[in-house]
């Protein structure tokens, strides 16, 4: 009656397959407040609601949190269904069982355990995306592992940039974190986060970096970063202050901005170790940014990269003072 016989059995893998790689990073430990896979308490309520009323949960998204088909819009329908289908077989839910007998207490059997590359056969999450990705992912990840294990003085120590996605083609930017050199693959976590692409799908597009304008992000609304790792309702202090650098030469002059910086950052992330808090003071040039320094401390690595001068270089120099916001 609930329409599982016929949806489970299809497209069960595909379920599993979209819950792991789009839903689990919420709905594995609750964030938000999200039903907890495999709990049958947390789910009971809403099945109650009859499975119809959760595809149109899944699918729409709800105001309470649950983003339209999990934040990844280009997901099919079928498959956000066969996924609500996996998690509610694994709370044990209504009739789910006369489709999904196995429920969470067992790895599914049924799956072909064709990931011959990988280590363990249940963790075919990443195969998916290994054809479109590096055929060999694995030096990288092999080398920041055993430089933890034991700092060899050897060649990949000195690829401290190694974690840097912003300087890699753009081709091996934003791959799965079980192939970004970053994440350790043989760890179980790893598979179950949300691979940046799904993540990324939904919001502005930059052709720069790894090709999210987050300064839209922000002011749009599209993400809310969470200021503070422990208290979720502390806000930022967000700074409206901008410091103009005048650059000699023919290029504009810089405009720091610093709402878009205390958006996100404390200042302390800045000053003063970075900067001294004062207009003026610090020796800033392109060769220390280029370096890692001063702006370049973010800029190249975890915020847009050095290429897209007129971000920063902003302000024409034979424009007036007040045709920009320049409040010193
Ligand atoms: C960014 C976090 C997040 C992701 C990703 C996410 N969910 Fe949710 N989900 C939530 C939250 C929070 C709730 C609880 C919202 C509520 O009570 O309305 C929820 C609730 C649900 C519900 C119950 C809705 C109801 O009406 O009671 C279903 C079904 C669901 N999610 C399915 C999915 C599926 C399928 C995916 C993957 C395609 C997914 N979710 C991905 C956060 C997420
Ligand atoms: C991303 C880095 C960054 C963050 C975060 C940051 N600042 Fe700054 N701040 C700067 C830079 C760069 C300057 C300019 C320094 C210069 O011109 O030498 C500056 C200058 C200043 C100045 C001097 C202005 C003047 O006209 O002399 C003050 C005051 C200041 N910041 C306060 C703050 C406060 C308060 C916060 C947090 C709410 C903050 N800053 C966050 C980078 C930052
Ligand atoms: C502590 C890290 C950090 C430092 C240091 C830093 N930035 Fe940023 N900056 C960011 C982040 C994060 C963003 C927002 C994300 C993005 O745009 O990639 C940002 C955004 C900006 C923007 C906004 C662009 C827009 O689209 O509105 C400008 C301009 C900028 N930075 C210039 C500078 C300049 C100039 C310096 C050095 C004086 C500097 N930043 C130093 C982290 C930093
Ligand atoms: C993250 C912000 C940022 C980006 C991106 C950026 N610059 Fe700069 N640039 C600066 C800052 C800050 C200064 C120092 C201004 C000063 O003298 O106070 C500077 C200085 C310069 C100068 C003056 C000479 C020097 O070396 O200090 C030139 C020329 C220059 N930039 C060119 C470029 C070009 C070309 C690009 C693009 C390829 C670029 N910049 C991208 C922030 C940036």
């Amino acid at each position: 009656m609930l329409g599982l016989a016929a949806a489970g059995s299809a497209s069960a893998d595909s379920g599993k397959d979209v819950y792991t790689k789009v839903c689990a990073v919420c709905h594995a430990g609750g964030i938000a407040a999200a039903p907890r896979f495999g709990n049958a308490g947390d789910w009971a309520p809403r099945i109650a609601k009859g499975v119809p009323t959760l595809y149109q949960s899944a699918l729409k998204g709800t105001p309470k949190g649950m983003p339209a088909k999990g934040g990844n819009l280009t997901l099919p329908d079928a498959d956000v269904k066969a996924a609500v289908d996996y998690m509610i077989a694994a709370a044990g839910g209504a009739k789910a069982a006369a489709a999904e007998p196995k429920k969470e207490a067992k790895p599914e059997p049924k799956k072909e355990a064709k990931a011959e590359a990988k280590p363990e056969p249940k963790k075919e999450v990443a195969k998916e995306e290994a054809p479109k990705a590096a055929p060999a992912p694995a030096p990288v990840a092999v080398a920041s592992a055993a430089a933890e294990a034991a700092p060899a003085p050897t060649v990949s120590a000195a690829d401290v940039n190694s974690f840097n996605r912003l300087l890699k083609p753009a081709s091996k930017r934003n791959l799965p974190p079980a192939e970004d050199g970053i994440h350790d693959p043989s760890n179980d976590g790893t598979h179950a986060l949300q691979p940046p692409l799904a993540a990324f799908g939904s919001l502005p597009k930059s052709f720069a970096g790894n090709r999210v304008n987050w300064v839209e992000a922000i002011s749009t609304g599209k993400i809310k970063p969470r200021y503070d790792r422990v208290d979720a309702t502390a806000e930022p202090i967000i700074m409206d202050m901008n410091v103009v650098r005048e650059v000699k030469g023919s290029m504009p002059d810089v405009v720091y901005p610093h709402k878009q910086h205390t958006q996100w950052l404390d200042c302390s992330n800045c000053h003063p170790a970075i900067f001294t808090p004062q207009k003026g003071a610090n020796q800033i040039s392109m060769a220390a940014i280029l370096l890692g320094e001063k702006c370049g401390v973010c800029h190249g690595k975890v915020a847009f990269p050095v290429s897209e001068c007129r971000l920063c270089h902003s302000k024409k120099k034979d424009l007036a003072p007040s045709a920009q916001a320049t409040a010193k």
